[in-house]
């Protein structure tokens, strides 16, 4: 059996390090591609490092661009690779561009593909995310679910029970393997209480007037908290096309994967829109606002510690003030994140050894 796994963004990379590492087990011949959607080095090299990735077989280099570029492009450099090196199956990972483009390329191949991340859906189209995760799932052929509300979409999309495979959160096998490590890098010398801040949808970002609402109320936080922000290469960009005063936060460069596990691990509250980190904070129990009106990941409200503030800054605040007084959200982890969600997409692709 001979296995292509193609990522291309940094959420991609924790996702496909313990399926690497699973298959690796079970002696199967894998081929790495990487379309370099993401190309920094904070963005993408350090993240193979950090996580035991092998370098790419194959690097598309394909960059940045609209989304009719970036997602042409990769699929007109996938396609020869496909058919060079003749895969039986090709695995995507999540929601992005390098996981629509690969899976509609395999898709006139006739070349079987799993979505590891199936189901989730946030019902909202304007996000670019949600459009990949429908493509993909509408022509994959195992979908890989980390929680029972993926099952109940793809079900409610009529995907045939056969092809779902319930087996929990691999982006969680990752954590759970490096949380010891990240312990060890705890705060990096940032004070005991802080927020930590992450921003990077084009919905909260690429508009002036929200982008600057947004930092309005992250500045009143930073009264109350030290406020730590990694800014995306997108929103470091936005803030300085928009002129956007930042001196009271704390502007950082992406950070590596480590070391983010570590802050997050000790921050007072996580803020974000980003989709992992609602399952990180869920899974360390770590308070998480999240500046959305909607989930793809409903299981971090129903169970987890994950609050959605949407753009309503009276609730970013009421909902700080809960936790600065010790009145946080505690929250469950969900069902099969422990750690092994790999181990089970290896045993239904290699089954009986
Ligand atoms: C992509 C994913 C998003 C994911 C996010 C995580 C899609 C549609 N979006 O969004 O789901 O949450 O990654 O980071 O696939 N840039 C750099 N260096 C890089 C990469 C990007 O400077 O290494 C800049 C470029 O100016 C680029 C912009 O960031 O235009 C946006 O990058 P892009 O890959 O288009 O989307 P993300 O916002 O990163």
């Amino acid at each position: 059996m001979h296995i292509i796994h193609v990522v291309g963004a940094r959420p991609n990379f924790m996702k496909v390090a313990p399926v690497l590492h699973a298959l690796e087990r079970k002696n199967v011949r894998q081929t790495l591609v990487h379309t370099g959607q993401h190309y920094d080095a904070n963005m993408s090299d350090i993240f193979f490092q950090q996580l035991g990735i092998p370098a790419p077989d194959v690097n598309l280099a394909v960059g940045s661009g609209t989304h009719a570029q970036q997602t042409a492009e990769i699929m007109m450099r996938f396609e020869p690779v496909v058919l060079d090196r003749k895969p039986d199956i090709v695995l995507v990972y999540g929601d992005v561009n390098s996981t629509v483009a690969a899976t509609l390329v395999c898709a006139k191949l006739g070349i079987r593909v799993g979505h590891v991340e199936a189901g989730l859906r946030s019902f909202d189209r304007s996000m670019p995310e949600e459009v990949n995760r429908l493509v993909t799932d509408a022509l994959a052929d195992i979908l890989f679910t980390p929680s029972e509300d993926g099952d109940r979409n793809l079900a409610k999309e009529g995907v045939s029970k056969q092809k779902i495979h319930l087996v929990g959160n691999v982006m969680i096998d990752s954590l759970v393997r490096l949380l010891p490590e990240a312990q060890r890098h705890g705060r990096n010398g940032f004070p005991e209480r802080y927020a930590l801040v992450t921003l990077h949808r084009p919905s909260n970002v690429d508009n002036g007037e929200k982008l600057s609402g947004i930092l309005q109320s992250l500045l009143d936080v930073s009264k109350d908290l030290t406020v730590l922000f990694p800014a995306h290469p997108r929103t470091r960009q936005r803030l300085e096309a928009f002129s956007l005063k930042t001196e009271q936060l704390r502007l950082l460069d992406p950070v590596p994967y480590v070391q983010f596990l570590g802050l997050q691990r000790n921050a007072t509250v996580v803020i974000t829109d980003s989709g992992g980190i609602q399952e990180e904070t869920t899974y360390l129990r770590v308070p998480c606002l999240t500046l959305r009106e909607n989930t793809e990941r409903p299981v971090t409200v129903s169970l987890g510690t994950n609050i959605l503030v949407g753009q309503d800054a009276a609730k970013l605040r009421s909902e700080l003030s809960n936790i600065l007084q010790g009145k946080a959200k505690q929250g469950f982890i969900p069902p099969l994140w422990d750690g092994r969600a790999a181990e089970r997409i290896a045993d239904v692709l290699v089954p009986g050894d």
